[in-house]
């Protein structure tokens, strides 16, 4: 069942939060529902602009109309993630997308507010919902390169939020995107979403760059040839405490690049005479769905899809 994101978030907020995973291909399409479908937890598709181009944006969108015929069971948003206005436009207009996120957060405050306002003009005239983005991470987002955080300002993103009419913010709190986020011990600033909280109260706040990057996981990368030195994550315990701060979704890619890399290397290693790339395949898509659905037990999305496909429903009832 295809669902937007608000009545996730409002089954989630201050109790949980829902896990926003990243897909680029049918391996990682197959193990991300069966993952989320015996965890039994609604969750999010994130396409990204690179997934939308890196074999063609309207095979994705079939895959996932395909998926959820062939899981009947999945409560899931299909979402945009950092979007420009075009991309967020083209979405919009595909008729498969639940959920858009416009990132501006690298315009000026005006500029960002002007860009966000016309995305979400177009997205809720079509029953769409909008992610809207203020501060920013430090590294890369998609194109834009921050050589520090600028961290979210909670009177600022009181404002941005009653001037652009978004659905959700995503704030900037000290992640970062990636595999390697922090030299030494990891410092988020949760004292920034208690202020917005207090500001905001019950509106749905966003983490970007919470992979946690297991470092048994980096472990074995490396003793398969890899070189992946001074990776470090988010502590994934600090998951449920984002939760009552009033995150309801966390968004995770890096960690699911890392188990395709560990499965593959691993499996190259280990089979050096086979070539068949659906071997390697067979083993990554469980290995992926395990992987999800322990990420949901540390979200607190799992076990919570019978309740919120009842919640869903009865809301539309009324
Ligand atoms: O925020 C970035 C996501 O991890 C998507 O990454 O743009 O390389 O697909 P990508
Ligand atoms: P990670 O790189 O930490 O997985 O973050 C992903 C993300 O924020 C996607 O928008
Ligand atoms: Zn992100």
């Amino acid at each position: 069942m295809i669902v937007t994101t608000k009545e996730l978030f409002k089954h989630a907020y201050g109790k949980y939060a829902i896990g926003a995973y990243n897909i680029n291909n049918l391996e990682q399409t197959m193990g991300l529902f069966e993952g989320n479908v015996s965890s039994k937890a609604p969750f999010i598709v994130q396409l990204s602009r690179g997934a939308r181009s890196y074999t063609h944006k309207r095979m994705l969108e079939a895959m996932m109309k395909t998926a959820d015929e062939i899981f009947p069971d999945a409560v899931f948003a299909i979402h945009l993630d950092h979007g420009d206005e075009a991309t967020c436009m083209d979405c919009i207009e595909s008729g498969i997308y639940s959920s858009v996120m416009i990132d501006a957060s690298a315009e000026a405050y005006e500029k960002n507010v002007e860009i966000t306002k016309r995305v979400v003009e177009a997205a809720h005239a079509r029953g769409i919902v909008v992610e809207a983005e203020l501060g920013q991470l430090k590294g890369v987002e998609e194109d834009v390169v921050a050589a520090e955080h600028v961290y979210t300002k909670p009177e600022e993103a009181y404002d941005f939020v009653k001037a652009t009419g978004c659905d959700s913010l995503a704030c900037a709190i000290g992640t970062s995107h990636g595999a390697f986020k922090f030299k030494g011990e990891q410092k988020l600033r949760f004292d920034i979403l208690e202020k917005i909280q207090e500001l905001l109260p019950g509106f749905p706040l966003v983490m970007h760059g919470s992979s946690s990057v297991p470092q048994d996981e980096v472990a074995r990368i490396n003793a398969a040839g890899g070189a992946l030195k001074g990776a470090s994550g988010v502590d994934a315990t600090q998951f449920l405490e984002a939760a009552t701060l009033g995150v309801t979704k966390i968004n995770i890619d890096t960690d699911g690049r890392l188990v395709w890399c560990r499965v593959h290397r691993e499996f190259f290693r280990d089979h050096p005479e086979k070539f068949d790339l659906r071997d390697p395949g067979k083993v990554f898509m469980p290995e992926y769905a395990k992987f999800i659905a322990n990420k949901n037990v540390l979200l607190g999305s799992a076990g919570q899809l019978d309740s919120v496909r009842e919640y869903i429903l009865a809301s539309e009832k009324a």
